[in-house]
Order: C-alpha cells, then structure tokens, then sequence
C-alpha cells in the first residue's frame, strides 16, 4: 500500500501518456497522493484536464506561468513529493535528464529535486537502441535513477520490439519496491499520543491547553511509512488522521491512559500529548454564577502516561520517547525528565511563545538519551516526524545486530 506517500508524476510526450492517466488512478487506489506535471508533449496526447480529474489536484505545465509560480514554485513541487516518476520517459526527456537540461516544468523539477526518481521509458525501438539514449541511461543509472522496463511488444506505427512502457501495474510495483526498500519497521507495533487533552469543570467548560496535535499526528504518519503498525491515541484535535494509522479518538488523561494500556504491548512509544496535568474533581451540573462569590477549583494530579509507559515489566515498550516542551534550560530540564520518568529517549523543544512551535509547523529538537544531547536543525514538524522513525529504524537496526 502507498498510504500517505505523496508522488509526482510526470507525463512526457508519446502515445504511452494515456497509459499515465491509468497510473494516477492505480497509485490513488493505493492510498498515494498523486499530483501531475505534463510536458508540452504530453499534452498532444492527453490534456490536464484529465490529469486532474483523476488526480484531484491541479495538474501543472507550465514553468513561467505566474498562477503556477505563486501557489507551488517548480523547487516546492518537486520538495513536497516523496518520489518522482517519470512515465512515460521519452528518449527528450530521458536525454534532458542526463544533461541536466532545465527549460520547461517537468525538467526542472527534475533537477531540482533530491528525491528518488523512477522512470519508465517508452519509445521506438530504434530510439531505444541508440546509443545517445543507451549512454544518458546509464549516466541516470550511475545518478541512482531507478527505471522499469520497456518491454518489447507492439509500437506505435506498427512496429514491433523494445520500447514499450512497463504496464501501469508493473509501475506501481516498481514504486511498492522502492518504498518498500525503506521499510525498515515493519512488524513493529508502536503507539504514539498526540494532542491536548480536556479535562472537564462542568458539562459545559474544561481545561484545555494549546497543543495543535500537528507533531504527534506526523510521528504517526512517518512511523507508518516505515512499515509500522501504529496506533494513534489523540485528544481534541483540528488534525485529520493520518493515513494507514488506527486513531483512537480521546477526551481525557485518563481517558487517553486507558486506550494506551488497551494498545499494549507494543515495541516502540512515542508520547507526544500534551496531556493535562490536572484535573478537577468536576461535578455533573453546571456550575452557577452567584452574586459575591466566585468558586473555587480543586485540581487533583492526573496519571503520567509516559511514566506509566516507562514503568518496568514485561510490558514496557522497547523504546520509550517522550517529549520535554521547556521554555528555559530546554537541554538539562530534558535530561533530568528523562531519568525521572525513566523513558529512554526525550525530544526536548523549546516553547516559548517567541519560537511560534506550539501550533506552528515548524520545531527545533534536541534529543536526549543516556548518551547525552544530538541537536537537530529547525524542521517542519513533518520531517521532524520522518527523521524520528528513522532514528527509530536504526535503533533496531543496531539491537538486531548485537
Ligand atoms: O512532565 P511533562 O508534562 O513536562 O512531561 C512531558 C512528557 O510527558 C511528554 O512526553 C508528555 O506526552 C508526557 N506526559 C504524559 N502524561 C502526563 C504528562 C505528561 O504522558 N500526564
């Protein structure tokens, strides 16, 4: 399955770009995001009109139009995709490629890129044969360009032999394999909270706090992409669920504390809640205003979750991260949790509200282990989520081999 893999596909010149508009349906029946750049040869054959349609996303042309420019710059268009694939790949654009050639929307995209790239060519034989586009193969191969086919079969003027683009099934195959290459946490169960949670005054107020639930949701997304089977426990977010997770909707700390213990036992836990502290005793009427007196709450202590998580047993998680949101000393305040609450790793961020993290889409982490402190750089929340399941992915990688 490709759930929540975002792909950009561009169409190139050749009767073989009708078989392009049947990618973008079989890559969408897998769950990827797909969206399309046509080459002016590609729009011999099909229109964007169709790429669109079946894409559900605006399909793009051009590299000068100003609309195209001002809602996605070519560099962004190539940077918010996981892959790229080329198909068809004419011989032009195989050649461009190795030339590294920038003159319209699809080539520049391609050279702007470094993300994995597949390309399935498709031409006539004798342009296969060549040995300029033999040469620009293997100067792509040598670049880690991955490719699918041709196979032989009948061309287009009735001709016969090698250059007919690989089936659109054989292409999704290809770009199962290339991310299937990446799965590194496959048969891993993990369990990730996310969000704030809502403790209730009354039946009509609570206590809330500012979290956005943005991080959590994408730790979840990038675990499932590695191959994870992950459960996604959140309080009240504005977050739509991540591809490919099992969300479990909550209220509650404690609410939230349940249907972790209910996702047990698991390999990895990531708590990235922000879970409420307290709570108050609450009561089932709402609470009256009354002239003079202005009421009191009591709060009492709520259950730590990553605490519990932490705790030793023969349930305890292999890996146990928590999150340490400071607004000073953000390093040692990180390291002195971590031992308190026993977890393994603390991504500690700092919150202050000049650094816009909470709500916002960006996050500057350290993080702590028994080792000591890895700073990494300001990140999207979403890479932040990527280079976690990475780091994830080589603790078991490097536990495996001892
Ligand atoms: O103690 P503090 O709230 O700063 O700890 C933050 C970390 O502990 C986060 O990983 C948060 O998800 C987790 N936590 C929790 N349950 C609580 C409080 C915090 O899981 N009740």
């Amino acid at each position: 399955m490709l759930h929540g893999r975002r792909i950009l596909l561009i169409i190139s010149g050749g009767i073989a770009a009708y078989k392009g508009l049947d990618l973008i349906r079989r890559l969408k029946e897998r769950g990827a995001s797909v969206r399309c750049v046509l080459t002016a040869g590609a729009q011999q054959f099909i229109t964007p009109l169709s790429a669109a349609a079946l894409s559900g996303e605006k399909a793009y042309t051009d590299l000068f139009s100003l609309t195209d420019e001002s809602e996605m710059g070519h560099l962004r268009l190539a940077q918010e995709s996981d892959l790229l694939v080329v198909a068809p790949a004419s011989a032009d654009l195989l050649a461009k490629m190795a030339g590294g050639l920038a003159d319209d929307l699809a080539s520049t995209a391609l050279l702007a890129t470094d993300k994995p790239i597949l390309v399935a060519p498709a031409m006539n034989f004798r342009m296969w044969g060549h040995a300029a586009t033999q040469a620009n193969l293997a100067t792509l191969a040598a670049r880690g360009v991955k490719r699918i086919g041709p196979n032989s079969g009948p061309l287009a003027e009735n001709e016969s032999g090698m250059g007919r683009m690989a089936e659109p099934l054989e292409i999704v195959a290809a770009v199962e394999a290339i991310f299937a290459g990446a799965a590194a946490l496959t048969g891993k169960r993990a369990l990730v909270t996310s969000g704030p949670t809502h403790e209730p005054i009354d039946p009509v107020r609570y206590i809330a706090n500012r979290s956005s639930g943005k991080q959590g949701h994408a730790i979840a997304a990038a675990l499932v992409q590695l191959g994870a089977d992950c459960t996604l426990v959140s309080g009240p977010t504005e977050e739509p669920d991540p591809p490919g997770v099992k969300v479990v909707q909550v209220t509650t700390a404690r609410e939230m504390l349940a249907a972790c213990e209910t996702a047990l036992p698991v390999d990895i836990a990531v708590c990235a809640a922000a879970v409420a502290d307290w709570r108050t005793e609450g009561t089932d009427a709402k609470l009256k205003k009354k002239e003079g007196t202005i009421p009191s709450l009591t709060l009492v202590e709520n259950p730590d979750i990553l605490a519990r998580l932490s705790q030793a047993g023969d349930r305890r998680p292999k890996l146990v991260v928590g999150f340490a949101a400071e607004t000073e000393n953000v390093v040692a305040n990180a390291q002195a949790k971590r031992v308190r609450k026993n977890c393994d790793w603390i991504l500690a961020n700092d919150v202050s509200p000049a650094t816009g993290v909470f709500g916002g889409d960006q996050n500057t982490i350290h993080l702590v282990d028994a080792q000591g402190t890895e700073d990494w750089p300001s990140l999207t929340k979403r890479d932040v989520g990527e280079r976690l399941a990475q780091r994830i992915a080589a603790f078991f990688k490097a536990e495996k081999s001892t």
